[in-house]
């Protein structure tokens, strides 16, 4: 006689899927984790993606190669979000005080902070690629597999929107890691690597499920606290960091001169803005204190301009221009790293962001793309100027409180930007740069690739940005 099988001969009303298509019933018969198992984990994968998103952020400036600025952008705006979802479900269960800021285990914090003073791209590559990302996938999965689908369904589906942009970035750190690092990298490596295992080991793996297995290990990279380094840095694509031989903005608006060729120069505006990421960064890592809702606005806001870069960069290589030939300068995001405050930075950034809102900003710049006959740069322009609109927002949101009232605001972001004088002649006298006019090569080759005569008046443009202040009222800045 066999047992009675109640939920397999159990039949839903004219065989339709079961449970709102959670589950079966055998699966979400068998019981799962407790609310406090279940948000003891939940408390952990917080924690992995918010030091996640710090490593990720704190790294962007000083890191030389563009595609990881980028990239890491990108991953920490990605882990900012997967914060946001994981502390409003964490609150939901039953859990005040909710104590996100703590840290879940001595062990785990030293993990990430090894990882965070990785002292080569090619360490932190591999101990964010190969370690902390894939330890944070298998616990997520196994919180999928042993919460209780019906009762913990809020849960769930956090977790798997975090595996899909997860999964994502594994590929995306994979394919890095076999541009970049070498088997003698790796070799190299080797030691460090088994300690933040050890790390994990200790800590009862990353969700903290599995007996905690031996002693935290002695630190190796983060035995000194980690110093954030401000001075942006690039790879060998970017030359003559200090040019400011063309000025973007006298051209752009200048009504004689023809949509078409503007476009290019918007598509240099684009990509110069790899300077408002590496400046960004600075912000966000050297404020402490503000809720998190904060560092994701701001995160999101860093992304943004990573992706204009991007479309700059998307735009040249579409109109046949080596975009290595212009000279995307670090001036902007140097100056401010090193000369501002992190709400001076701020203060700048909103007063340039407000500019961006009159009739001659991005609204201009979007007018300008829709006649220049090159379908993409309307295309670029018009998502440029929602993000701009968003950016805006921010600022008010965040910046402006911090100083008073609208006006206020703008005034102190005013006077910060104007005493960042213009180094033009300091940097030519160092012999920094010979500000060199690469306006020219840039057209000739527009040109070439869509079959044109050069325009004479265009191709003589040589106003540079001598006696300028690089502001609004010579609209200069990045954002
Ligand atoms: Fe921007
Ligand atoms: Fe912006």
């Amino acid at each position: 006689m066999g047992q009675p099988r109640p939920l397999e001969n159990y039949t839903p009303y004219r065989n339709l899927p079961p449970l709102a298509g959670l589950a079966t019933l055998e699966e979400a018969a068998r019981p799962g984790l407790s609310v406090e198992q279940c948000v003891a984990r939940l408390k952990r994968f917080h924690y992995a993606f918010r030091r996640l998103h710090e490593i990720f952020i704190a790294r962007i400036t000083a890191e030389p190669i563009y595609e990881l600025k980028t990239g890491f952008s990108h991953h920490g705006y990605l882990c900012a979000e997967h914060v946001q979802a994981l502390r409003t479900r964490v609150a939901e269960m039953r859990e005040p005080p909710l104590g996100l800021e703590e840290v879940p285990h001595p062990a785990l914090e030293q993990f990430f902070d090894e990882i965070l003073a990785a002292p080569t791209t090619q360490e932190l590559l591999l101990g964010l690629y190969e370690k902390a990302l894939p330890a944070l996938d298998a616990a997520l999965q196994k919180h999928i597999a042993e919460t209780n689908p019906l009762t913990d369904a809020p849960s769930v589906r956090v977790c798997r929107f975090a595996l899909m942009e997860l999964a994502d970035m594994i590929e995306f750190g994979q394919r890095c890691i076999t541009c970049l690092v070498e088997p003698a990298d790796r070799e190299r490596a080797a030691e460090w690597l088994d300690l933040l295992d050890a790390c994990l080991a200790a800590a009862g793996d990353l969700d903290g499920t599995a007996p905690s297995d031996g002693p935290i290990p002695p630190r190796m990279h983060s035995r000194q606290p980690y110093v954030y380094d401000p001075i942006p840095r690039r790879d060998e694509r970017f030359q003559d960091l200090w040019n400011q031989g063309v000025n973007a903005e006298a051209f752009l608006y200048d009504e004689t001169y023809p949509a078409s060729a503007k476009a290019l120069m918007m598509l240099f505006k684009r990509l110069r803005e790899i300077d408002v990421p590496e400046m960004m960064a600075s912000i966000i890592v050297q404020t402490k204190g503000k809720p998190w809702e904060y560092y994701r606005d701001m995160t999101r806001q860093l992304w943004d301009e990573a992706r204009h870069a991007m479309m700059g960069e998307v735009g040249f290589v579409a109109l046949g221009v080596d975009w290595t030939q212009a000279r995307i300068t670090h001036n902007w995001s140097y100056r401010l790293n090193t000369e501002c405050s992190p709400l001076e930075r701020h203060a700048v950034l909103y007063f340039i962001e407000q500019g961006l809102m009159t009739r001659t900003g991005k609204r201009y710049e979007w007018e300008v793309a829709q006649e220049s006959g090159f379908p993409l740069m309307a295309t670029l322009q018009d998502y440029d100027w929602a993000d701009e609109v968003l950016h805006a927002a921010i600022g008010r949101q965040w910046y402006v409180p911090q100083v008073g009232d609208m006006r206020q605001a703008l005034d102190y972001g005013d006077k910060c930007w104007a005493r960042i004088l213009s180094n033009w002649r300091t940097v030519r006298d160092r012999g920094l740069t010979q500000h060199a006019n690469w306006w020219p090569a840039i057209y000739l080759q527009a040109c070439a690739s869509r079959g044109e005569q050069p325009d004479p008046r265009v191709l003589a443009y040589a106003t540079t940005y001598e006696d300028m202040r690089a502001d609004l009222k010579t609209v200069s800045g990045s954002a």
